[in-house]
């Protein structure tokens, strides 16, 4: 049996890019029979929160989602990062065998600074703190889009200068992303990477009115709806990509291939995703809606989850303890 372990920051709502690029392929594993663990990462969501109630909020929102989606907390354990405080000695453990070489490679923090925040130290030392979560619990096998594989192998960096310096304690985790590279890497309304920190992110649960609106918002060139195009080239298709049966994507695709009076214009093709999106996760809304109402059930829940995650990570925290002298 193989464990498998991810985590997803409550900064703000879990957008159709979490989705399909995590939520959805955690919620398959944590149904097989790897031992699964996934926490809402709430630590490393104070390197930019700076608001304790929109933390504590979000934090039970990833949770509801997880829950409302369809995921088994009887079998995997869903947990808040913080309720396992060995994490924090882990990453400095961790922290003194690691190069800052290794940290200013990191392309996320380098796409951060680019884009004009300013770094905090919590920030740059991030990777770390994420290496002790996947090692922490001896995972095996780490899910997650593509934009965190580099994390996940800095992770690996991080274990094998531990165990060259202090013996064999972590266990080389291996990160694993969504075969389609539409599913690894979903885009955003403007067409890249769909992220909450580019404004471009559609959240899963949106409806009605709000969701038609996000949905007006994906960009289109101004073509009309007669002149034949390709559908590869259009941002809309890859949301009718993630959301129609293969039959009716086919069929749409023809048809704005061939163009002509009776093709699709945007305006249309914009009403159909929004009516897929409803669609789709419209029992998980009302199952969310059930869990909203019922907070000690979600409580519970996570607590349950903290505690069979913890107990796992104490043993590593001692092994690493004893083996680089603490103990
Ligand atoms: P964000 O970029 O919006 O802050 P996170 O970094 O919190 O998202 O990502 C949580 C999880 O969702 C990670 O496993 C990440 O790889 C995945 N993910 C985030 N954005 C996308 C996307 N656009 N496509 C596929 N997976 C994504
Ligand atoms: N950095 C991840 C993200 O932004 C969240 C995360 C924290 C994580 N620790 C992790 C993911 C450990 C996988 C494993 O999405």
């Amino acid at each position: 049996m193989k464990t498998v372990l991810s985590g997803i920051q409550p900064s703000g709502r879990p957008h159709l890019g979490n989705y399909f690029g995590a939520i959805r392929p955690h919620i398959a594993l944590g149904a097989g029979d790897d031992l699964c663990l996934f926490f809402i990462a709430d630590y490393h969501a104070l390197t930019t929160s700076r608001d304790a109630n929109a933390l504590r909020d979000s934090t039970r929102d990833v949770a509801l989602t997880y829950l409302a989606l369809g995921l088994d907390a009887k079998k995997a354990a869903l947990f808040r990062q913080s309720d396992v405080p060995e994490v924090q000695e882990i990453a400095w453990l961790l922290a003194c065998v690691t190069g800052m070489g290794l940290l200013e490679r990191a392309h996320s923090y380098k796409d951060k600074v680019a884009k004009g925040i300013v770094p905090n130290v919590g920030l740059f030392t991030y990777p770390v703190l994420m290496a002790a979560d996947i090692l922490a619990y001896d995972s095996d096998l780490v899910p997650v889009g593509k934009d965190q594989v580099q994390h996940v192998e800095m992770a690996q960096d991080m274990a094998a200068s531990f165990n060259a310096v202090f013996g064999p304690v972590f266990r080389r985790p291996e990160p694993r992303i969504p075969r389609e590279e539409i599913l690894a890497k979903v885009p955003g309304l403007d067409g890249e990477k769909m992220s909450k920190s580019y404004g471009n992110d559609l959240w899963i649960f949106e409806s009605g009115k709000k969701l038609r609106q996000a949905v007006n918002r994906i960009v289109t060139d101004s073509e009309p709806p007669e002149v034949p195009k390709d559908p590869e080239k259009l941002l809309l298709f890859r949301f009718l990509e993630l959301f129609l049966e293969p039959a009716d994507l086919a069929e749409w695709k023809d048809r704005v291939r061939v163009g002509g009076a009776s093709a699709p214009g945007y305006g249309h093709m914009k009403v159909r995703i929004a009516e897929a999106i409803e669609a789709r996760f419209e029992p998980a809304r009302k199952r969310r809606e059930e869990l909203l109402a019922n907070p000690a059930e979600v409580d519970a829940i996570l607590a349950d989850g903290a505690e069979r995650a913890r107990a796992k990570a104490v043993l590593v925290l001692d092994r690493a303890r004893r083996a680089c002298g603490l103990r």
